[in-house]
């Protein structure tokens, strides 16, 4: 790993040393069963304790508000699922023929968008709303396809692939004024730990966040509930069921390791957040720099290649295309000049196929077939930003001369 130049932090991090040393001393140390009422494992539930009472402060809320779980997407799930759920079990009783309906921005990650997809079997009303070429929701067309039935609202804080960061609390807000009724949620898995992200009070009801993303372990996520009505009434039903741990909103034996590695991670990514996002800022630009000075970027998209994301992205994730070349084949060539960036959202690019995030913000086809996703880290240096936009000008050549001497179209 060390020969290769890491420029895929938003598919994942490091983990860093003080969370490495949890999972390891949870792991074959004090490895006792959090639930158990003997000292050994009150060893793990108490740094199960002091995490939660951790997220608690940070999102001012109360501690039963935080909910462990095995990761971002199941964060995602359980606040979909419980929420539709509980909705739809307690309708069947009251009005069997009402459709409830759901409705998500189109580039959420799969872990929201094919949640809200699946819930069309169930006979919920799944619908989009469209958004323009910043990727800012369209919200005069959000707010019509907010009904009485509308049961569940999600969208993204920052966008996993181009970086567009959305003003959840502003889009909660108008759409509650709407309809009150409507449960808000929010991933917020790229953004926490990176920019803002809410906290209570908001007119955000629930938020995920995952560990993986800001130095933390993997496997290790969490469902913050902002909105404590939500629990008292219960308004969230468990995915997963059982021993009634996470307050029975999530079974199954906790990880002390795990929930303990993300609770150090995010105090350290916290203490540096502000450093960090000004570094990313100075990656970023110099990357855009650089890349116009190589002549890959030009004024209005004269260059081969185009730069997707909205000026006004996160720092720490750029959108790149270079029309006419498949991503795939560019990444590998990257690759083998030591640089590491994804073709799309990390989970899914094994397949490579046209990128919803570009298609939804109106992008032409050959751009979305060739999108290639930059993300910085804060280890990463100007001079390595430099080695890729060199690596980007070999493997544009080479694929040029590959294509029979075409200039890129
Ligand atoms: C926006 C977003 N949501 C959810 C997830 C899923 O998180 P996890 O990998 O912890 O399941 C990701 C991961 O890439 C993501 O980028």
């Amino acid at each position: 790993m060390d020969s290769y130049l890491f420029f895929d932090s938003a598919s994942t991090t490091r983990c860093c040393d003080a969370a490495v040393e949890k999972l390891q001393l949870f792991a074959n140390r004090d490895y006792g069963n959090p639930s158990s009422s003997h000292a050994f494992g009150q060893k793990s539930a108490r740094a199960i304790w002091g995490a939660r009472v951790f997220f608690a402060n940070l999102f001012k809320v109360n501690t039963e508000q935080v909910i462990f779980t095995g990761s971002g997407s199941e964060s995602d799930n359980l606040a979909i699922y419980g929420t539709v759920m509980a909705k739809l079990t307690r309708q069947l009783d009251a009005n069997p023929r009402r459709t409830l309906r759901v409705i998500a921005s189109p580039f959420e990650h799969p872990a929201v968008r094919k949640c809200v997809q699946s819930l069309a079997a169930f006979g919920v009303d799944v619908q989009f709303a469209p958004v323009d070429r910043t990727g800012q929701i369209q919200m005069d067309k959000l707010l019509d396809l907010v009904t009485s039935e509308t049961v569940l609202v999600s969208m993204m804080r920052v966008n996993n692939i181009t970086g567009a960061i959305l003003p959840v609390e502003k889009i909660a807000q108008q759409v509650k004024e709407k309809n009150p009724d409507v449960v808000f949620h929010c991933d917020a898995v790229q953004a926490f730990g990176r920019i803002d992200t809410p906290s209570f009070p908001s007119s955000v009801d629930l938020l995920s966040i995952s560990a993986h993303k800001i130095e933390g372990p993997k496997g290790i996520g969490a469902l913050i509930v902002l909105n404590k009505k939500l629990l008292q009434s219960g308004n969230l039903r468990p995915l997963v069921w059982g021993g009634e741990q996470e307050h029975g909103l999530r079974s199954g034996t906790q990880n002390a390791g795990l929930i303990a590695g993300f609770h150090a991670a995010a105090e350290q990514v916290l203490q540096k957040k502000e450093s960090n996002f000004r570094h990313y800022v100075t990656l970023r630009n110099e990357f855009e720099k650089r890349l116009r000075s190589a002549g890959l970027l030009g004024d209005s998209s004269q260059g081969p290649v185009t730069w997707n994301s909205p000026p006004d992205a996160a720092p720490y994730i750029v959108s790149l295309s270079v029309p006419g070349f498949p991503s795939g084949p560019l990444a590998k060539l990257l690759e083998d000049r030591r640089c590491l960036i994804s073709t799309g959202s990390a989970c899914s690019s094994q397949k490579v196929e046209p990128d919803v995030a570009l298609s939804a913000m109106g992008f032409t086809a050959p751009v979305c077939n060739s999108a290639i996703r930059v993300s910085f880290s804060p280890s990463l240096k100007t001079d390595d930003v430099q080695v890729l936009v060199d690596a980007l000008q070999q493997s544009i050549k080479h694929m040029g001369l590959l294509l029979g001497g075409k200039a890129p179209s």
